[in-house]
């Protein structure tokens, strides 16, 4: 199906973990019928991978040859977006704590981001995406038209975090929050790419709003920059 308008942008949403990102990014391609992509769900694909092959982030060679080589394809499925690495539905594995604890770190890996930038650039080759991640605004996609800065306090964070875990979390809240402001502070402080929000995007923080009222804003902006990028194309 075709997006409401037919001229097709790029949407970036960037934010620190439990924001909010995916669920308001699904919901806003659901709307413009336009193709959504989780980054982060790459960082953890690989992070699985390389666990699974004995690799510690410390591997820094070894890490990323895999991720070179790695095949990572996001499709959608009934209930979100499934995960593919190599071939193989990860999309349940990647969510587990010991992905959460490692991912940040080699998501630091400067080959490994190279990696998975390049991929993202591809996936938005045909404009009509929308991208949630740390770096999409600021590195990955540019010119994205709408940028998208989103947050929620730390608390409200770790809760949405907790819920995601189901029944038996292995973890208190308590935990859980310093576990993401742990996360926050590698993503913001590394070197390559850090978790910054771009200078044009628009801050939106989430506390105490739903996930389709926040969506439903960013909907309205998407629409009203298509029509303007459309007459001026006329
Ligand atoms: O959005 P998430 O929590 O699933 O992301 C998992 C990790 O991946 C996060 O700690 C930082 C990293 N990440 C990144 O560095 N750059 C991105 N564009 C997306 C995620």
């Amino acid at each position: 199906m075709n997006s409401p308008i037919s001229r097709r942008i790029n949407i970036a949403i960037d934010g620190p973990a439990g924001a909010g990102k995916s669920t308001v990014a699904r919901l806003v391609a659901g709307a413009l019928h336009y193709i959504y992509i989780d980054t982060g769900a790459m960082y953890r694909a690989l992070t699985l991978r390389a666990l699974e092959a004995g690799l510690t982030a410390d591997d820094i060679e070894r890490v990323s040859l895999l991720a070179e080589r790695l095949d990572i394809s996001l499709l959608p499925g009934p209930e979100g977006q499934r995960v593919f690495a190599d071939g193989e539905d990860v999309g349940s594995r990647i969510r587990s704590l010991v992905v959460n604890r490692n991912v940040s770190h080699f998501a630091k890996i400067e080959r490994v981001r190279s990696r998975m930038a390049a991929l993202q650039r591809t996936m938005a080759q045909q404009k009509g995406v929308v991208m949630d991640g740390r770096d999409i605004g600021t590195h990955v996609l540019p010119d994205a038209e709408l940028k998208i800065f989103l947050t929620a306090s730390s608390r409200v964070r770790a809760e949405r975090r907790y819920s995601e875990l189901g029944e038996n979390p292995g973890v208190t809240l308590e935990q859980l929050e310093r576990d993401i402001a742990q996360r926050d502070r590698i993503d913001q402080e590394r070197e390559i790419a850090p978790l910054l929000r771009a200078s044009d995007a628009r801050l939106v923080d989430s506390s105490g709003r739903t996930a389709e009222q926040v969506a439903d804003e960013i909907v309205q902006w998407g629409l009203a920059i298509a029509r303007t990028i459309l007459a001026e194309e006329k």
